[in-house]
């Protein structure tokens, strides 16, 4: 088979199940990821014969996608930050509003400040922040340890050291550590949300990165503000990601934990996704 015959097949296969847009864009990446060949190369070499080895990845991949696997499960890994994290079922998807909550840390220029990740996932934010910032210590926990096998290896790969914990942050952890900033993309889904999700999402993605078991939004928030009591300085940053309909519930919440200059910031599709507030 050849380049452009695979790109046929691939059409064939998924255009009813996705728009053409997405289609072409799982052919890019699948040939990119296997073959090492670029929208360029394709166009002048689209008549290339596929090594059998790619051309069984190729087509074990267009199984995958067809059975609504995201594209990012299938060739394990996804980009964040300009940065490649490997991907498992172990660990949620990064999002890209999660990399504007990055930004919106970023650009507040913390520097020499302990940083700590509550549910890192993949790691991609502690990893993220690690590399971004000046002369900061992160840490990041999950509850999951194949996460964390995960998180590790991405930090190795981009080349930052971030000191990762098997902790579960609803056990009222007693730690010595203090942190300068707390942030957390924690779980947010309620099972009433559950019902609008997409296949995708909910075959595929690790529910324990998704729902909150007690179908209370806030449980995590209320968890983690529970420990920002001792393990946060004063005058500490939290930066939370929310759940959009959410955003009223986990302001007054942190009011009512005492913090002050509360910043709730919309994400580029209009949502009110993420929050800043400073400890007393
Ligand atoms: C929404 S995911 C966020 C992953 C990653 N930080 C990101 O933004 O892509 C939530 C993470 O919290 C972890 N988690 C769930 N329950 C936890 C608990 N009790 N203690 C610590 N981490 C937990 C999950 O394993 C998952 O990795």
């Amino acid at each position: 088979m050849n380049l452009e015959q695979f790109h046929k097949l691939i059409r064939n296969r998924l255009n009813h199940k996705f728009d053409n847009n997405e289609v072409e864009e799982f052919f890019f990446r699948l040939i990119d990821y296997y073959c090492q060949i670029d929208k360029i190369k394709y166009i002048i070499n689209s008549k290339l014969e596929l090594k059998k080895k790619d051309e069984i990845n190729l087509i074990n991949s267009l199984d995958l996608l067809e059975n609504e696997s995201p594209i990012q499960y299938v060739i394990g890994q996804s980009q964040f930050m300009a940065m490649t994290f490997l991907v498992n079922h172990h660990v949620l998807i990064p999002r890209p509003e999660t990399e504007e909550l990055v930004r919106w840390i970023v650009q507040d220029l913390h520097s020499n400040k302990r940083v700590l990740d509550i549910g890192t996932g993949s790691g991609c934010i502690a990893t993220s922040l690690s590399k971004l910032m000046d002369n900061c210590i992160v840490h990041g926990w999950d509850i999951s340890s194949n996460a964390l096998d995960i998180a590790s290896k991405n930090s190795k790969n981009n080349s930052v050291n971030v000191k990762y914990d098997l902790v579960d942050i609803t056990n009222e952890k007693q730690c010595s550590e203090k942190f300068d900033i707390i942030v957390s993309n924690p779980p947010y889904v309620t099972q009433d949300d559950k019902l609008l999700m997409s296949k995708n999402v909910i075959s595929y993605e690790p529910h324990i990165a998704l729902f909150v078991k007690e179908n209370d939004p806030l449980f995590f928030y209320k968890k983690i503000l529970n420990f920002s009591k001792k393990n946060l300085i004063s005058n500490g940053t939290i930066y939370f990601e929310i759940n959009e309909n959410f955003s009223k519930q986990v302001n007054k919440l942190l009011k009512k934990e005492g913090f002050h200059d509360i910043i709730v910031r919309k994400d580029f599709r209009g949502k009110y996704r993420m929050v800043k507030a400073t400890k007393k």
